[in-house]
């Protein structure tokens, strides 16, 4: 392997002692300890991980979390009478649904129902209008955490041409917002990619940073990837036992300049960037 590997785990544990020193500065002037509350519905166990990785990390970083585990079959509108309820808790600083939720549920009713101040997910329109116009108040989490890697590697993105594969709401549209914006690790030139372009291939093989979130298992080969490019792997896929990334990691690493691994890479930059928001909600909260 030739490439640098970007060592998520590594970065998002600084991030995280930084938060853990902040927080307790913060609970030092105001006696408010940080809460984040996650609501996780249904025994989807790669969600259970999930949910259970970010309250082993707001335990490190001197945060509050709760879980609300709620059945399969939870009604919809309970689920909304707990959001409210959570909204309405001025104990509660940040709200977290782990997504996806049961296919009776309609996401976007549940999600549009968390209060934009407690949207530590930076789903809300409010907080998405806020980031597309360079002035955000919540991170998007994963893309914001691709982000950090980028600046902690110095990789250079000013005029650089990044290919986003992927236009998810969660992923994909905030990645590109965030790297064509002006300002630090940004001013990319940005191309979204996704299941009706044409030509994709001969696309990326032009990017100098690709970041890859489609959910497919090893899409992104050799033969796709310009030499020396930098290579960011938020798919997270499961082969068997094993988790493998949206790149094909061995053969990619061969000729990239820069890699994320998968399990270690965007993963716990994810959880990092949202004890940040937990911690910036209690800032407003108690600001
Ligand atoms: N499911 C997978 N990733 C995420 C995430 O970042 N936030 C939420 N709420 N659900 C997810």
């Amino acid at each position: 392997m030739s490439a640098t590997l970007m060592d998520g785990k590594a970065v998002a544990a600084r991030m995280t002692a930084e938060i853990a020193s902040d927080a307790a500065a913060f609970q030092h002037a105001t006696g408010v300890v940080p809460h984040l509350v996650a609501v996780l519905v249904g025994d989807d166990p790669a969600s259970a991980v999930y949910v259970r990785n970010k309250q082993k990390a707001c335990e490190k970083a001197g945060l509050k979390s709760t879980l609300h585990r709620l059945p399969t079959e939870t009604p919809e509108a309970d689920l909304l009478r707990t959001v409210e309820q959570l909204n309405a808790n001025s104990e509660v600083h940040g709200i977290l649904v782990q997504l996806p939720l049961p296919k009776h549920i309609c996401e976007q009713v549940i999600l549009d129902a968390v209060v934009a101040h407690k949207d530590v997910d930076c789903f809300h329109p409010h907080n998405v209008g806020l980031l597309v116009q360079g002035r955000p108040r919540f991170l998007p989490c994963t893309p914001a955490g691709c982000q950090r890697l980028l600046a902690e590697y110095k990789i250079e993105t000013a005029g650089a041409h990044a290919v986003v594969l992927g236009r998810s709401e969660i992923v994909g549209k905030p990645m590109a917002m965030l790297l064509v914006q002006r300002g630090a690790v940004a001013d990319a030139t940005v191309t979204i990619c996704h299941s009706r372009t044409r030509e994709l291939a001969s696309i990326v093989r032009q990017a100098d940073i690709v970041i890859a979130a489609i959910g497919k298992p090893r899409f992104v080969t050799a033969d796709m990837v310009k030499p020396g490019a930098v290579v960011i792997d938020v798919g997270i896929n499961r082969e068997g036992d094993k988790l493998v990334g949206d790149v094909d990691f061995e053969p990619v690493s061969q000729i990239a300049s820069a890699i994320t691994p998968v399990p270690g890479g965007v993963g716990p930059m994810t959880i990092a960037t949202l004890l940040r928001n937990t911690l910036t909600a209690a800032q407003l909260f108690a600001g």
